[in-house]
């Protein structure tokens, strides 16, 4: 049987033997953070700067960290080769205050998770042809924090779907401000020049690593995004560690480039699988 075995607090077990305490805080009040990434040729990719953002995420919820920076990367490591029976993995790594007296102090333990589980890509064809997204008029909780609560990424992929859309794209409709997605970060081409949101966002890996790569090639811009600018935009593509570059085609009804991906998208969807496959990262 091919059945991942995951880490949870000081043990690894079996998936179907994986269970948390129903006084988890985590459980209880949706109090932890998490994180995701990618193997490639089973090695995580960009592991130090998802392990960062997980403690500077737990920082920004005043959450404990159980180990330090060193052990986590190496206990992440054991988990990857612990199950290399799977060809490429997708590890999230989960911390919350842990089992909790009165449902609402955190323990002195907090409890954390490795979640390494087969990975699952996007069919190509969305690649190739251009994705769907709708915009939802919510905003996150903790922006900048990665945190345990995607109520809102839930039921607006659920609307996503329903549309037949990949993701969601978080706006504000009233202050007039295009986020991120629920899962991914935001980018748009105009006049050959990029352009992605600067605050109130998740510090997406995928991000900081596309505008590095862009601007060796791209003139590149962080600033706010009206919904304006998006919809009339020459291009379109999200980032996110799982989607790597994906280029959008149509929001909501609003058509991008006639509906197929633009060429400024294409060179750093290039640009991306080289990085990748110099495997120095
Ligand atoms: C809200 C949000 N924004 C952006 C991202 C993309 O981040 P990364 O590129 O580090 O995967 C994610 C990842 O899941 C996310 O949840």
């Amino acid at each position: 049987v091919k059945e991942p075995t995951y880490y949870i607090n000081t043990k690894f077990v079996p998936k179907s033997k994986a269970y948390v305490h129903v006084n988890d805080l985590g459980f209880l009040r949706g109090y932890g953070v998490f994180d995701f990434l990618v193997t490639y040729n089973k090695k995580p990719f960009l592991l130090n700067k998802h392990v960062r953002r997980l403690f500077n995420s737990a920082e920004q919820i005043g959450l404990k960290i159980p180990c330090r920076n060193q052990e986590m990367t190496s206990l992440i490591n054991k988990c990857v080769r612990k199950n290399t029976r799977f060809r490429e993995l997708a590890i999230k790594i989960i911390i919350t205050g842990g089992i909790s007296k009165d449902g609402l102090t955190p323990s002195d333990t907090s409890t954390l998770a490795i979640l390494t589980n087969q990975r699952k890509k996007l069919p190509g064809k969305l690649y190739k042809e251009g994705a769907k997204v709708i915009t939802v008029d919510i905003q996150r909780d903790i922006p900048t924090a990665k945190t345990l609560n995607y109520t809102n990424a839930v039921y607006s992929m659920k609307l996503a779907r329903k549309a037949s859309a990949v993701e969601a794209i978080y706006i504000d409709k009233k202050e007039d401000v295009v986020y991120e997605g629920t899962t991914s970060n935001l980018f748009l081409v105009k006049k050959s020049k990029i352009f992605t949101p600067e605050t109130d966002i998740l510090p997406g890996v995928t991000r900081e690593l596309v505008i590095s790569l862009a601007k060796k090639h791209f003139k590149l811009e962080t600033k706010k995004i009206s919904f304006r600018q998006l919809i009339t935009a020459d291009e379109v593509f999200i980032t996110a560690s799982n989607k790597e570059v994906l280029p959008i085609v149509k929001v909501d009804r609003n058509k991008i480039n006639g509906e197929a991906p633009g060429k400024v998208t294409k060179k750093i969807i290039s640009e991306y699988k080289e990085y990748i496959n110099t495997g120095k990262w």
